[in-house]
């Protein structure tokens, strides 16, 4: 069965080890992260770890947050309904280049069986699951300002979780229906994704310009906080709007965790009930009930996102000082963090000796391009062909 998938993927097969992304035109470096239109871009989907916070902060580390969207490119996100993005490992497996001819049902262009399962994990796609249900969960979160230079774990609160994904390309999030309106030049959002064993013990986190279309409230999304491990006992959970997960980072983590689950494995943070996400629109994240008719009688947009503004720094200023204390503890018992959670299913290729710089590397690498399709086809196969070298010997 494995040769025969192989062999359908023959033409793309350069891609089985890349990694994974949200793509969406609303998307921070759908360009790519040198300034020239590249329709084969991915510097996106390189995974997070051991950075120091300018580095792991809406993908700093290779400039990703450099890169905005196009003007009046945003993601929209229907208050009360769903929106869709791809999940995919390249540009160019997405509707979003080559007008989608290389896209398949998964992340990676590829074919494979509905009820896809390797023990060891699998690793085309690079998805760090064994299978659907090991899939760990990934979130979509929002803060209210439309500078991505302002936005903080303080203002950026999960508004949306999908359980056992990523898994296939096209993907839905549900919004919750008390969502209040941006400012008219939008909100910032982030994608993430905490894997669960499977490789090295990352995070994802990546930009987007959104906005919320349909507001009917306007009551403001509250100040998030830290979510907390609680598998098993809800009563422990963060209760409310909650932060994203920031975790095995050289600084500002905001989540320890040690020993095993209920499973018996190795204990790792992920966007599911573990941490009291539940799927789907995370409708408890505001300061209050829903605003009846709010859009017709309190005004613009501006009016309502100052004053969510104004409360969220007011919150924020509160929490801070836990939040203060939380991450200093985070950041000292980091190292071992990363020691205890890479993965006892790691393939004998997977060691945890990554620096932060091997990221860096494998995106200051790539080769500069031509901007005919043809000419930067064969210029993906080189550079995921130089990728897979400079990674031979480690899976993610
Ligand atoms: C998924 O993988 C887990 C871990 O290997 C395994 O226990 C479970 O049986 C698998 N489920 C399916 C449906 O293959
Ligand atoms: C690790 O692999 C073993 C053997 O395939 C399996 O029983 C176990 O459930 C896996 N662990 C996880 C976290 O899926």
């Amino acid at each position: 069965m494995r040769a025969a998938t192989l062999l359908g993927a023959a033409v793309w097969m350069g891609a089985v080890n890349a990694h994974l992304a949200a793509w969406h035109k609303g998307m921070y470096c759908l360009n790519g992260n040198t300034g020239s239109t590249d329709l084969n871009s991915y510097a996106i989907v390189s995974p997070i770890y051991q950075q120091p916070f300018s580095g792991w902060w809406m993908h700093g580390f290779n400039n990703c947050n450099q890169y905005p969207p196009a003007d009046g490119d945003f993601l929209d996100l229907p208050a009360g309904g769903s929106f869709s993005v791809e999940i995919a490992s390249n540009r160019a497996k997405t509707t979003l280049s080559y007008n989608g001819q290389y896209t398949s049902e998964w992340p990676d262009g590829s074919t494979y069986p509905e009820d896809y399962n390797v023990p060891t994990c699998i690793t085309s796609p690079n998805m760090h699951t064994q299978n659907q249900s090991q899939a760990a969960g990934t979130a979509f979160a929002i803060s209210y300002e439309s500078d991505i230079n302002n936005v903080t774990p303080d203002n950026l609160a999960v508004f949306s979780v999908r359980y056992n994904t990523p898994w296939k390309r096209e993907i839905q999030y549900d919004v919750p229906a008390a969502m209040p309106a941006c400012p008219a030049a939008g909100c910032i959002c982030a994608w993430g994704w905490v894997p669960n064993g499977c490789g090295q013990p990352n995070i994802y986190q990546t930009p987007f310009r959104c906005r919320v279309t349909g507001a009917t409230s306007t009551t403001p999304v509250a100040a998030p906080k830290p979510p907390v491990w609680c598998e098993g006992n809800s009563g422990a959970c963060t209760k409310g709007a909650k932060q994203m997960i920031y975790w095995n980072q050289n600084e500002r983590n905001n989540i320890v965790v040690s020993g095993l689950d209920q499973v018996g494995e190795p204990k790792s943070p992920a966007y599911n009930s573990k941490l009291g996400f539940p799927d789907g629109a995370q409708e408890d994240i505001f300061t209050g009930a829903a605003s009846s008719g709010g859009s017709s009688s309190s005004g613009s947009p501006a009016s309502v996102v100052s004053s969510a503004a104004a409360a969220a720094k007011s919150t924020a200023a509160a929490a801070a000082a836990a939040v203060a204390s939380s991450i200093s503890k985070a950041s000292s018992s980091a190292p071992t963090i990363s020691t205890t959670t890479a993965s006892s299913n790691s393939t004998s290729t997977t060691s945890t000796t990554s620096s932060p710089g091997r990221q860096r590397k494998c995106s200051a690498g790539r080769t500069k391009r031509s901007v005919t399709a043809n000419t930067e086809l064969t210029a993906l196969h080189a550079d995921i062909a130089g990728h897979k070298r400079r990674h031979a010997r480690r899976a993610f």
